[in-house]
């Protein structure tokens, strides 16, 4: 079935050189979206004609942006988010590892998992790389409900098998085993990739970390997701682990987890040679500000990574952080770079959450453009929403005052609709 989206057509094709770039996107004010099959087809100024033969969904004059993508999130937190605690590790202990293990109960997983794809597409988010637990029911869970939304999802197994609870612990063999067998299971199958997911140094045995490198060697094209430098306690810990390693990064070096598709969260307190180490390697700095203010962990050197060539994402990395919209992450994200000094424009944050987040994940050839083949995953935005917004609006004068009112004042609230592969997902969610 053929569909036509009308509305504001808002799309970045290169990472915007600050305010003003307006070759960095492409814009059509009177713009229209053709998607068959789940796919876009056509993508610019409306003509007569365009919608015949085809469903027209009006939109206008809201923005339709690509869906938004989150490069960091765990869905086992749902009811985890807004703990109290004052720092990483107590509040992993006396929250997180806790709830977790309820996730061994394949029902509460279940409806967890799907809950949060609901969460996510309340938020305009139609692509996340998410943690599940130790427990390959909770990848089950979670992709079998990715699979009945339509929606690409890179998610995998935590693996711990230390510094946890003993129900939460796997081993570096059953880690390994469990792994392959989610893979094969899960992986390239309609639209998930299998994330492997040694949860930290911390959690994981050095014999643990060889069976990560035998799985990155054995599947080379699967995504890598873990944390690092986060916190100075948790790394003073990581270290003591690791006596013979030169930082908390050369944890991730030594055993061959570094590399273009490795998402690092947090990566806050870098010395210098991890820096070069991330650039060399093309691993991914995952940017997460609303838990690393919640948490106390501390301010993303956002510049830093960017002068010396490091590539980066962004992320809610909820539940430690405190919010599912990747509007709010980027108000929170341009406040802890405001207080260092930093700059980041609208263009930028707007641009971060869409094609810079593809980009990070090596997934920009299928998502986060609004470009003919692409995969049709867009997000419906109303600058308008509340009534102060509206207000707020009326002395908006261009496309870049209207994207930072969305980002400093917008949420779920300005999401009007979310599309994943074409099909209308948020408007099906009961209010
Ligand atoms: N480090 C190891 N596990 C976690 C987690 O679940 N959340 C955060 N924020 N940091 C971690
Ligand atoms: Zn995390």
């Amino acid at each position: 079935m053929k569909r036509v989206l009308r509305g504001r057509v808002l799309s970045f094709f290169a990472e915007p050189q600050g305010r003003g770039d307006t070759a960095s996107y492409s814009y059509f004010e009177d713009g229209a979206v053709l998607i068959a099959d789940g796919a876009i087809v056509f993508a610019g100024t409306w003509f007569d004609g365009l919608a015949d033969g085809a469903e027209l969904v009006d939109h206008r004059p809201n923005l339709i942006l690509p869906g938004f993508i989150d490069a960091h999130i765990h869905y086992p937190q749902m009811q985890v988010i807004g703990s109290y605690a004052g720092s990483l590790l107590e509040w992993l202990n006396t929250y997180t590892f806790v709830e977790e293990q309820r996730f061994a109960d394949p029902a509460h997983a279940e409806r967890i998992a799907g809950r949060f794809l609901d969460e996510l597409v309340r938020h305009g988010t139609t692509t996340a790389a998410a943690y599940c637990t130790v427990h390959p029911q909770s990848v089950d869970a979670f992709f079998a409900a990715a699979a009945e939304r339509n929606m690409l999802m890179v998610a995998g197994k935590v693996m711990m098998d230390r510094h946890a609870p003993q129900a939460l612990r796997d081993t570096a063999q059953t880690g390994y085993d469990q792994s392959v067998a989610l893979i094969e299971r899960w992986h390239g199958r309609g639209r998930a990739h299998y994330s492997i997911s040694p949860r930290f140094a911390i959690t994981s045995t050095p014999e643990q970390m060889e069976a990560t490198q035998a799985l990155a060697r054995q599947y080379p094209d699967l995504h890598i997701q873990t944390h690092v430098d986060e916190n100075l306690a948790e790394i003073e810990f990581a270290r003591s682990l690791y006596p013979n390693v030169a930082d908390y990064l050369g944890i991730y070096e030594r055993y061959g987890l570094l590399g273009p598709r490795t998402l690092l969260g947090h990566c806050i307190h870098l010395t210098d040679r991890e820096v070069g180490l991330l650039v060399e390697t093309r691993s991914v700095a995952v940017f997460c500000p609303t838990s690393n203010l919640f948490l106390g962990s501390g301010l993303f050197n956002h510049q830093r990574l960017r002068e010396a060539g490091a590539r980066v994402a962004l992320a809610t990395d909820v539940g430690g952080g405190t919010n599912y919209a990747m509007l709010r992450t980027l108000d929170e994200g341009y406040k802890v770079l405001q207080v260092q000094g930093q700059r980041l424009d609208p263009l930028s944050a707007i641009y971060m959450a869409t094609l810079g987040n593809a980009r990070a994940l090596g997934l920009e050839h299928r998502i986060g453009a609004i470009v003919s083949g692409m995969e049709a995953d867009l997000v419906v935005l109303d600058a308008t929403a509340t009534p102060q917004m509206r207000l707020r609006m009326e002395t908006v004068n261009s496309l870049e005052e209207e994207l930072f009112l969305l980002q400093t004042c917008g949420d779920d609230r300005a999401v009007v609709e979310t599309y994943v592969a074409g099909a209308a997902q948020k408007s099906r969610l009961p209010a």
